[in-house]
């Protein structure tokens, strides 16, 4: 299975995604932890994408679709995957077309989170996550359950996302909505768009999307 989480920059793509990887065996495929890890290693990409990235524009198209054709490659074509922050331009979406045809894959699922512009900022600007293991936790709606201890492998120790500040989530947001939000009808128009509340708490929204997932299995 194959299928895009689609949503705004706070939306709660990555934390789904993470669910779906454990209860699902499936496989995230994140542009931006892609991205970012790149910055962090000093890449030729990491330093041609790190500016765009703290200023919340989006890099090339060319970048981001060809690291998501090498990353499908490195996994081989049994696994199911999550398209967490990919495509987001309609070039993108394009090349997404290709790159899974060319691989015999096809797109079963859009599902996208709907969530408001207020709490997006108020969700992203309380984001923090593990700096050992990555594991994702928010100032007031997901903390750790034991004080400044990681709940996945007990680190101490915790990060925020430089891109993370009030002012790039609003262009964040402007790049959403004139670049990524219409490629929806793209996927519309082909009958594979799901719309889940994304204001719901995270496991209701966890349960929406596996209702969306056991009607495609069931049929
Ligand atoms: P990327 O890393 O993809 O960031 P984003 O799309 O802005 O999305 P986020 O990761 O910020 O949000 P999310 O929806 O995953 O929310 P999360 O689950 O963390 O991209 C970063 C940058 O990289 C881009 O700006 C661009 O420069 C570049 N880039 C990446 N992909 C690209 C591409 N394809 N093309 C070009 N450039 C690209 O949740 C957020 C917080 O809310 C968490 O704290 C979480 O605990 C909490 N939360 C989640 N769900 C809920 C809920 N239901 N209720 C309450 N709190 C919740």
């Amino acid at each position: 299975m194959n299928i895009i989480l689609l949503g705004p920059p706070g939306a709660g793509k990555g934390t789904q995604a993470v669910r779906l990887e454990d209860e699902h065996g499936m496989v995230q495929l994140s542009t931006g932890d892609m991205l970012r890890a790149a910055v962090k290693a000093g890449t030729p990409i990491g330093l041609q994408a790190k500016a765009v990235m703290d200023a919340g524009e989006l890099v090339s198209d060319a970048i981001v679709s060809g690291l998501i054709g090498e990353r499908l490659d490195e996994l081989g074509s049994d696994v199911s995957v999550i398209f967490d922050g990919y495509p987001r331009t309609a070039a993108q979406a394009d090349s997404l077309d290709e790159i899974l045809s060319a691989r015999g894959r096809k797109l079963d699922h859009v599902i996208e989170l709907q969530v408001e512009e207020d709490a997006l900022v108020d969700r992203i600007t309380g984001r923090f996550s593990c700096a050992k293991c990555g594991a994702g936790y928010h100032d007031r709606y997901k903390l750790p359950k034991v004080d400044n201890v990681c709940d996945v492998c007990g680190s101490d120790e915790f990060k925020r996302r430089p891109d993370d500040n009030e002012e790039t989530v609003r262009t964040r947001m402007a790049e959403y909505r004139a670049k990524t939000a219409p490629i929806l009808p793209i996927y519309e128009a082909r009958g594979i768009v799901a719309h889940v509340d994304g204001m719901a708490p995270i496991d209701q929204v966890n349960e929406a999307i596996e209702a969306i997932l056991a009607t495609a299995t069931a049929s």
